[in-house]
């Protein structure tokens, strides 16, 4: 597994596939533990993680650390966080139909080696793209959906939390039902509030 996995991660990492290669400083391939039962898949890299080439780095990134460690979750252990898109859209624009195309199949490759049991959608473009093309985030975020014997959940996006911080204690709700139903389900997650 770990040899599959950096070899992926180094292909991933010369990847020419789309447009997005021109401008960007990193290729932004995820983080966290790729034995995690919990995989996170945001939009795309912002400049902080085309800069530092790691996704969720910057303002949102911190508060989505944060209430992940409140529920016994952190990159550093238990979950893997991915993007869409592994490279920075210009201007931080939505990335294109095609360039999620053309990404979705490093995210594939990713899914099937993690094989998580539950999958968390940060925000509309991973949950149109992950759980259906028609996805309410504002109606539908915190529902589970299942698809091949996973769990599909939708959350609000970070950078739409810090926009809308009213919508912090709904976005947090949600946190707290991913770790009811990880302690229901998965078997190797060990929630930590240690560090
Ligand atoms: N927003 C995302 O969707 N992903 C990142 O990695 C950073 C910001
Ligand atoms: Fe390749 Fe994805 Fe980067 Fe496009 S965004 S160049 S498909 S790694």
């Amino acid at each position: 597994m770990d040899q599959r996995w950096e070899q992926l991660k180094r292909e991933c990492e010369r990847c020419r596939a789309c447009g997005l290669c021109e401008a960007r400083h990193h290729v932004v391939f995820g983080v966290g533990n790729p034995q995690a039962e919990v995989l996170f898949i945001g939009e795309g890299p912002g400049e902080n993680e085309d800069l530092r080439g790691e996704p969720f780095v910057g303002r949102g990134g911190q508060l989505l650390d944060t209430m992940l460690e409140a529920v016994g979750l952190s990159r550093k252990h238990n979950i893997y966080i991915a993007n869409t898109v592994k490279c920075r859209p210009p201007k931080n624009r939505d990335p294109l139909p095609e360039e999620q195309d053309a990404c979705g199949n490093w995210l594939k490759q990713q899914m099937n080696l993690i094989s998580p049991r539950i999958v968390v959608c940060l925000g509309r473009i991973a949950a149109f793209r992950m759980i259906s093309p028609d996805f309410k985030v504002t109606k539908q975020h915190g529902q589970f959906f299942e698809k091949d014997g996973v769990l599909y959940m939708g959350m609000f996006h970070p950078a739409a939390i810090l926009r809308n911080p009213h919508q912090k204690p709904e976005a947090f709700a949600d946190f707290l039902k991913l770790r009811d139903k990880i302690e229901e389900i998965c078997t190797h997650t060990e929630l930590r509030f240690d560090d």
